[in-house]
């Protein structure tokens, strides 16, 4: 069993991500993540578990008994928020994840209002909020701050389970679970994700959302990945060499509506503007025609879906919302149930609550 204790941070960082998994799993064995950090950390198997876990969860809730033997579970377990970047979606679900599993929170969701307003560093923010909680849930814009944390605190006097809840513009796992399980819940009556046809479209250059989906679609049997951009937006290297290690069929393609017409899902994301290099960057290119409307909805299968991680500012058509084949509200929730399986499983709960009577 590899321990994050066993292993320098210089050592571990320099692992290929795909290397790093076993350091990162909980050290009773059961395959389930101890820190959350990357897509990389997840092979089917596990994704299968976690939407196993999470429809299982669903349907405890539903009934009085069933919710008051979840919020049971973790009642005597308390979670730190620590959002030091916007948020709505996952902010919340994660809270109300916690929620479910009985778990208090607390959460810092600006800097300003910790004592790094006064000079203290991140690492020793955290390390301060390990000695009041047992689980740290963090958004950072910096890249790599939640693994280099999951090094410190599992080397420190008192480790306790990060969950990366978006990092900088390179990850944001939970996400990408969620993804999966809607596509999951999408095709299960439909012969699953094998084979399917993925369109990625918008800003895929900035958006951590796409980096970590394409990944963990890696896991499914002959899934196509077509990524519609403009070109200052397209999809960085590391993705597509990704892809061509694992022989991976792909397509760099600008036309949105014949990937339309040829896919399973469409996942559309928003101009990640915030990273821009310089102010008004974003807006000098031409994203017309990277937008999902009634045009394009015309062209997209009866079974396939619209996804966004959300939040979307005009690049889906208001006017598709109500389309049952508009899935990004359902996304939302579906978050809300596999990031209460993720954190069940990484509190060793997966086989009472999946052998549990209710
Ligand atoms: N999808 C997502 O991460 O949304 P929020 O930024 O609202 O959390």
């Amino acid at each position: 069993m590899a321990r994050l204790t066993d292993i320098g941070w210089e050592e571990f960082h320099a692992l290929p991500l795909e290397a790093k998994r076993p350091y990162l799993a909980r050290a009773e064995g059961d395959g389930m993540p101890y820190h959350t950090l990357f897509a990389q950390q997840f092979d089917r198997p596990v994704l299968e578990r976690l939407c196993a876990l999470s429809n299982r969860i669903r349907f405890i809730n539903k009934s009085r008994e069933g919710a008051l033997y979840l919020k049971s579970l973790l009642a005597h377990k308390r979670a730190m928020l620590y959002f030091s970047q916007p948020s709505s979606r996952t902010f919340l679900s994660h809270l109300a994840a916690c929620q479910i599993l009985g778990l208090t929170t607390g959460s810092v969701r600006d800097a300003a209002t910790s004592s790094e307003f006064k000079g203290e560093s991140h690492e020793d923010s955290i390390r301060t909020f390990s000695s009041y909680f047992d689980m740290i849930i963090m958004r950072s814009p910096e890249q790599g701050l939640a693994e280099k944390m999951s090094w410190e605190l599992s080397n420190s006097s008192r480790p306790i389970p990060i969950l990366n809840a978006g990092s900088g513009k390179d990850q944001h796992p939970t996400q990408a679970l969620l993804d999966i399980y809607t596509l999951v819940r999408s095709f299960e009556e439909k012969g699953g994700i094998d084979g399917r046809t993925v369109t990625f479209c918008g800003d895929l250059k900035r958006g951590r959302t796409v980096r970590s989906l394409s990944y963990l679609l890696t896991n499914f049997r002959d899934v196509k990945q077509v990524f519609v951009a403009p070109k200052e937006l397209q999809v960085p290297d590391d993705v597509i060499a990704t892809l061509e290690a694992k022989g991976v069929r792909h397509e760099i393609s600008d036309d949105l509506r014949a990937a339309t017409k040829m896919s399973d899902a469409v996942y559309m994301t928003r101009i990640q503007d915030e990273w821009d290099d310089s102010k008004g960057e974003s807006a000098k290119i031409d994203t017309s025609r990277f937008k999902f409307g009634a045009e394009e909805l015309a062209l997209l299968g009866p079974d396939s879906i619209i996804m966004h991680p959300l939040p979307r500012r005009d690049e889906i058509a208001t006017c598709c919302d109500h389309d049952p084949r508009a899935m990004y509200w359902r996304q939302m929730r579906n978050g809300m149930w596999i990031r209460t399986a993720l954190i069940a499983g990484t509190f060793g709960l997966e086989k009472s609550i999946m052998e549990c009577g209710y």
